[in-house]
């Protein structure tokens, strides 16, 4: 994909802040109690990094991590994250590129899917569901239109910013609940934030 986070890495979580407020951190934070103790984990997309200091909070030590964003400038604000005594494992790449193992517990796409169209989706779905081991547990944040008037308008609005700013050739989110269901995973818990138009969820793999 041609996106490039690097031309917004410097101001990226300021600028996402004035957008939607502490709902994007909220949305992502009240994911990570689900994270198992000792969990192995693979991150994709974390941007700048912030999301490794709120895991720490909740589990100081005993995590491995992996974690992967193709964004260079991203990856290296990342590497100057607090991350506790979790072991992390930083790969500056495109996640399609990456040989993955098939033993990850837990798999986080925090704000990653909304970068992909309907038809990139399925084949970057498949490759990071195969990482992950049976009744293993994916954590999702992102986007959601639930018919609110305003949610359209505000997509095309950072769609179009990020295209200009980033180069994201994407322009409507793709269905991304149709990709769990195709896959046979189970919704264990789910919270929508920012009146509805971010929703993080918890599913299990069969
Ligand atoms: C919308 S930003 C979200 C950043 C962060 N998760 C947050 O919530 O602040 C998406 C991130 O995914 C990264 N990304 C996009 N496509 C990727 C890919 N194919 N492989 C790995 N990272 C990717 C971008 O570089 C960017 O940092």
């Amino acid at each position: 994909m041609a996106s490039n986070y690097d031309n917004s890495a410097g101001f990226y979580d300021g600028l996402s802040r004035i957008v939607s407020g502490k709902a994007l951190v909220n949305a992502q934070v009240y994911l990570l109690p689900f994270i198992p103790e000792r969990a192995k984990i693979l991150i994709v997309g974390g941007g700048t990094g912030w999301i490794l200091e709120e895991i720490a909070k909740v589990h100081p030590s005993g995590l491995n991590i992996t974690y992967v964003e193709i964004s260079a400038k991203m990856t290296a604000l990342s590497r100057k994250r607090t991350t506790g005594n979790n072991a992390v494992a930083f790969i500056n790449d495109a996640i399609e590129n990456v040989s993955l193992g098939a033993d990850y517990d837990v798999v986080i796409t925090p704000f990653l899917f909304d970068n992909f169209t309907e038809e990139t989706l399925p084949g970057l779905f498949g490759h990071i569901h195969s990482s992950l081991k049976p009744q293993g547990l994916w954590l999702c944040t992102d986007y959601q239109v639930t018919g609110k008037l305003w949610q359209k308008p505000l997509l095309k609005m950072m769609y179009w910013f990020f295209k200009i700013l980033c180069g994201i050739d994407t322009t409507t989110l793709p269905d991304i609940e149709a990709q769990f269901s195709k896959y046979g995973y189970k919704k264990k818990s789910a919270k929508t934030f920012f009146a509805d138009f971010i929703i993080s969820a918890q599913y299990q793999k069969s």
